[in-house]
């Protein structure tokens, strides 16, 4: 195996008119006559490699006939700039070594297959050109949401995964046995940002969360990535005001550096192109009314919204809508009241555009220590587990807000995907813990 000028496809521009080694994988293959062409992907891009009989030796010719799918190798070659395509490049190929036959024929190939199917080969159909675009979006989505919070002098935070508290309601914790006693999966890392803003001022926390939850739709997973800024003296209306700026930062960061992997995806990009603060803001009870006046006649203040009502709701918008200030009735037990009206929460969520529904959930927080008390005892949770918790409010209790944004719904809205399962490289979901 030569280790002179190896290099990776997505750097061949640097190559021209060099000869080069590549390592990577055969993705597809098509003759004629006196030429092979093998489309290889080594992970950083996909290149064809030109297998001209008169260049390489007679076995090699035949052996490249034969190559299956998947095959891993190594091609030796000329770096060309392609004809037709400005940007485009391709290997004339000298020399092909086979690293790794399949031992069986690859199960993946570019006829439609079942979503089960592809789902319980999800390790292979990782490979694949959509999921290899998919991946490289939600990784410049999550660049992009720690620069944002790095550039806005925010300290990372991590928030632990097993808790005894019950952040987001009793109904999907996932219970675990911790030495004895029982432990949850975080829910949110929400309880210990707070803690960490008392200490640190603005801060994040980014990482796992997880949510036992029996419902099978297009937008919930049991295990998700959950972003959490928060920050001390803060209030509704600028927290409203961060996560406006905060989402287009990540989407207009996106727009600029993931335009080939959007193509492929076939995204319209037209509504990114929108996302710019300021967003429309409406009250929840204004939020009613659009579903009223909508085919919704049966909308009521007292009702939560499903996906099927932020729909209707986030139509009304060329960009994400704000709606803020829910009963406190639909709402965790740590929101803050709204002075001229307590029954209403100091909360918000944003919803995305084109029926992605809500991506961002937070708000202001009760710093109050007897009516945060009084919110543990209504929501029958248990108070000794609480407890840190109210330390908070015990030694200097100050103004403070925050909110969570799901990684994969930012990447299905951002992709353009129908389903959350193909945002996170191996999903978690009601009927799914392999692979
Ligand atoms: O609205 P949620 O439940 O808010 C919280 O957990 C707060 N404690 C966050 C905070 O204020 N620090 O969740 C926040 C976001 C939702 O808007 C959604 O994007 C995502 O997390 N999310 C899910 N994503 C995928 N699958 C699920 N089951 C999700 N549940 C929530
Ligand atoms: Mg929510």
């Amino acid at each position: 195996m030569t280790d002179t000028n190896i290099v990776s496809i997505a750097r061949l521009a640097d190559h021209v008119g060099q000869e080069v080694t590549l390592r990577g994988w055969l993705y597809n293959k098509r003759s004629s006559g006196k030429l092979h062409f093998l489309e290889v992907r080594d992970g950083s891009g996909v290149v064809q490699a030109v297998v001209f009989k008169g260049d390489v030796s007679p076995e090699l010719f035949l052996a490249a006939d034969h190559l299956q799918q998947e095959t891993s190798l190594e091609v030796v070659g000329t770096v060309k700039e392609h004809g037709k395509i400005k940007g485009q490049y391709e290997l004339q190929a000298k020399d092909v070594k086979i690293l790794g036959a399949p031992s069986r024929e690859y199960p993946i190939s570019p006829k439609e297959h079942g979503t089960d199917f592809l789902m319980d080969n999800r390790h292979l159909w990782l490979r694949s050109k959509r999921q290899h675009a998919i991946v490289r979006v939600r990784h410049a989505i999550i660049k992009a949401v720690r620069d944002f919070f790095d550039q806005n002098d925010f300290t990372l935070v991590d928030a632990p995964i097993f808790t005894p508290n019950a952040c987001e309601g009793t109904s999907n914790l996932f219970q675990t046995d911790y030495h004895g006693d029982p432990a949850y999966l975080t829910q949110s890392g929400q309880l210990y940002m707070e803690a960490a803003a008392a200490a640190f001022g603005k801060v994040y926390c980014f990482g796992p969360t997880f949510r036992a939850e029996k419902s099978k739709t297009r937008r919930h997973l049991a295990e998700f990535w959950m972003v959490e800024p928060e920050v001390a003296f803060m209030n509704l209306e600028e927290d409203m005001q961060l996560a406006e700026n905060f989402l287009s930062f990540v989407v207009q960061r996106v727009l600029e550096t993931r335009r080939p992997e959007l193509a492929i995806l076939e995204r319209d990009t037209k509504m990114l192109e929108n996302v710019k603060a300021p967003f429309p803001r409406i009250t929840y009870h204004q939020a009613i009314e659009i579903l009223q006046q909508n085919g919704h006649p049966e909308a009521k203040v007292g009702d939560d919204f499903g996906g099927d009502e932020e729909t209707v709701i986030s139509n009304k918008f060329d960009r994400p809508v704000i709606v803020h200030r829910y009963p406190m009735d639909l709402k965790a037990f740590y929101f803050a009241k709204d002075a001229s009206d307590p029954s209403l929460a100091l909360n918000m969520d944003v919803l995305a555009p084109e029926g992605y529904g809500e991506i961002v959930g937070g708000g202001q927080r009760e710093d109050d220590l007897a009516r945060l008390e009084g919110a543990i005892d209504h929501h029958k949770l248990p108070r000794e587990a609480f407890e840190w918790y109210l330390d908070l409010r015990r030694y200097g209790t100050f103004p403070h807000a925050g909110f969570g944004l799901g990684i994969e719904r930012t990447v299905s809205w951002i992709c353009g995907l129908p389903h959350v399962r193909e945002t996170i490289p191996f999903p978690r979901m009601l009927n799914r813990l392999a692979p």
